[in-house]
């Protein structure tokens, strides 16, 4: 499996505010997508690391602020790498309070849009929370909203643990590396295919995995198919 394709997938990248009592937290997600037109449904993944999490359980509404693509990385470090639990994520950050019981925050905000809970799925380490749209505001129409690509390939963004879409990039270089690493052998003719020498008859280059190789590779000796191929364990 390449994890990287999992970045192929598109997201934004929003503030999620809620408050129990007197106490305001909020969290960057970037897990917040529509799931029902009618009624106006929309999911959004959180951490029950989160403190954020607990003020959402309790309260049952939240807040969502579309990020500006030049949002501040400030705006970001606050609400995206440190727990509220015991510091005032608002103490330096313009919001106002929706009257639905969530602080909504304004800064390097395109839109709004508050939210009562409607059902709660637990996944493990994350709940999911089905929440329906009650009231939203356009603040800046024309303004382009952050995604998660341009975040992570053009700020050169990271997301921590917590995220769900969170990727180990240790991980991902050591899955690769030991893709490239592993010959296949041919059961009928012994032929060994190598990554790091390719296969230049059949015009593939040196340093492609086996796996990557056309479905309709072939042995180039005898002819075997490429689904037939056995692992080497040790090349
Ligand atoms: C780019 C980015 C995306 C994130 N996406 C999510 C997410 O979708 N769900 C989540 O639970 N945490 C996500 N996080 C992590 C939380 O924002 C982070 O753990 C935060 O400090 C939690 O704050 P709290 O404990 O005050 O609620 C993300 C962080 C970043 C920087």
């Amino acid at each position: 499996m390449n994890l990287e394709a999992f970045f192929k997938i598109s997201y934004g990248i929003y503030v999620v505010g809620a408050r129990e009592d007197d106490k305001m937290n909020g969290f960057i997600s970037n897990t917040v997508f529509q799931v029902t037109s009618e009624p106006p449904l929309f999911a959004i993944s959180c951490s029950k690391d989160n403190y954020t999490a607990q003020l959402i359980q309790s309260s049952n509404v939240f807040s969502v602020s579309v990020l500006r693509k030049d949002a501040a990385a400030t705006v970001i470090g606050n609400f995206g790498f440190r727990s509220g639990k015991d510091f005032d994520k608002f103490a330096k950050v313009k919001y106002f309070e929706h009257n639905i019981g969530a602080p909504v925050v304004l800064e390097d905000t395109v839109a709004w849009i508050v939210f009562n809970v409607e059902k709660t799925i637990d996944l493990g380490s994350h709940l999911l929370f089905i929440a329906r749209a009650i009231d939203s505001e356009l603040i800046e129409p024309t303004a382009e909203v952050l995604t998660y690509t341009y975040y992570r390939e053009v700020k050169k963004g990271k997301a921590p643990k917590n995220a769900p879409t969170f990727l180990d990039e240790e991980k991902i270089k050591a899955a690769l590396t030991e893709e490239k690493l592993h010959a296949y052998y041919c059961p009928t003719c012994g032929y060994i295919f190598d990554p790091k020498k390719g296969d230049l008859a059949s015009g593939i280059p040196s340093g492609k995995s086996f796996e990557n190789l056309p479905a309709d590779w072939i042995c180039p000796v005898c002819g075997t198919g490429k689904e037939d191929f056995i692992m080497k364990m040790h090349s």
